[in-house]
């Protein structure tokens, strides 16, 4: 494929954020002849490396009682040399969808001889595993693992980690359009291709997000991810003394990261996940409160920022569903020690503005899933490994 080349990078300690990148052309060819880099400002990004990076990925689909169709149409676009995982909090009684979502990708890997993995967040030997990984912070009341697509990455996350992947993607399963899930895993690839660190992240920005009133609106910024971006924006315009318009994908869902870096971050609950990851690495490595990791400081953070040629489709969840997202969006910056006052008080007006609260309330904080480093990691890995059997499709 064909990308606009890192034009320019914010270094905020030793975090490399780069600007946003288009993808010029979706594919390159195979032509020897040509040079192995694009015209000027553009880089050429073979198929081999694209290949090669798909190869040692896995790609997490969290799902949660999505339609069939959506489920199995994300499934066929994943590239076939990543390894596929399924993470389902989708119902069990009555009709059991979450049979259904595993007979679907028997059918899919029966067909095209792939393998792949299922497995059901509430499924008590998951439990068990956090558990004896002295790992609770996943668990709820009832000692089950809690709710949520964040939930449902950490469990994918050591799903790849116990298949020895060194990539993780994550994409989510409302989607309409295969052939977007294929652009995003192959925009990951390109991404971590022209990552110097081992500690590396892909974010993916949608050309449009169109909305269906009458016609087709191909409306380029969602109301929440516009807000998300301004304050995370703000976040690190405060602490540097110049403004920055460099985060413009604070919400990204679609994303995707080294397992390095992955193993190092934590994870918080429910849609706070993606922007209290840009919040948590401009607090550990931003270079403004101090590190605990030397290691991590001295390689440095990798941040792409692509933007697709496809345009996005999802489903439709309604505005109390946008609300709470913006809401635990918010709240990632607004409680970061980065946070100073002027910030915290443009957030409050914002949030009652939006009649999300009201005059005197704050944003109360996520909770916060530690970083995977900080349990048992390898005693959890080898707990979901012993179970591969159970969760493996096709023998
Ligand atoms: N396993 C699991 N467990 N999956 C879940 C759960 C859960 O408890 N809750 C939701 N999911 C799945 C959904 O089925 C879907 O595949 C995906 O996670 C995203 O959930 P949506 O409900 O579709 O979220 P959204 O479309 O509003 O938000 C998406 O885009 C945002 C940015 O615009 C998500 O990716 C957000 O995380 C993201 O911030
Ligand atoms: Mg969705």
């Amino acid at each position: 494929m064909f990308i606009e080349s890192p034009r320019y990078t914010e270094r905020l300690g030793s975090v490399r954020m780069n600007h946003v990148q288009k993808v010029i052309s979706l594919d390159s060819g195979l032509k020897s002849e040509l040079p192995p880099y694009g015209a000027m400002g553009v880089t050429k990004i073979d198929e081999e490396t694209i290949k090669y990076f798909e190869d040692r990925m896995a790609i997490v689909i969290p799902t949660k009682d999505e339609k069939l169709k959506l489920f199995e149409g994300v499934v066929s676009g994943v590239p076939h040399d990543c390894l596929v995982i399924v993470v389902s909090n989708s119902q069990r009684e009555k009709v059991d969808r979450f049979r259904m979502e595993g007979d679907a990708l028997d059918q899919l890997c029966r067909f095209t001889l792939r393998q792949a993995l299922i497995l059901h967040q509430k499924d008590p030997a998951i439990a068990k595993a956090a558990m004896d990984a002295g790992y609770d912070d996943l668990l709820d009341e009832e000692g089950l693992v809690r709710n949520g697509k964040s939930e449902a990455m950490i469990i994918g996350l050591l799903a790849a980690m116990a298949a020895e992947k060194e990539y993780i993607g994550f994409i989510d399963a409302d989607n309409y359009f295969p052939g977007a899930v294929l652009e995003y895993v192959r925009n990951y690839a390109a991404g971590f291709s022209l990552a110097q660190s081992p500690y590396s992240m892909v974010r993916i920005l949608w050309q449009y997000k169109p909305k269906i009133s009458g016609g087709v609106y191909f409306r380029k910024w969602g109301r929440i991810s516009e807000v998300t971006n301004k304050y995370l924006n703000s976040l690190i315009s405060t602490k540097t003394g110049f403004e920055t318009e460099v985060v413009r994908t604070g919400n990204a869902g679609e994303h995707a990261m080294s397992i390095k870096l992955a193993e190092i971050l934590p994870f918080a609950s429910g849609y706070a996940v993606e922007p209290q990851e840009l919040v948590s690495i401009f607090e550990n490595f931003g270079g403004i409160l101090p590190t605990k990791d030397i290691k991590v400081m001295e390689q440095g953070i990798d941040i792409f920022q692509i933007e697709t040629r496809n345009p996005h489709l999802h489903e439709e969840k309604g505005d109390e569903h946008l609300n709470g997202m913006l809401l635990s969006s918010m709240s990632t910056v607004y409680h970061s020690p980065l946070c100073d006052e002027e910030v915290k008080q443009a957030i409050l007006a914002e949030l009652v503005n939006q009649g999300i609260l009201k005059e005197g309330e704050e944003p109360p904080p996520v909770h916060i899933n530690a970083p995977l480093k900080k349990a048992k990691t390898s005693k959890f890995v080898a707990a979901i490994r012993s179970d591969f059997d159970k969760y493996r499709v096709l023998h």
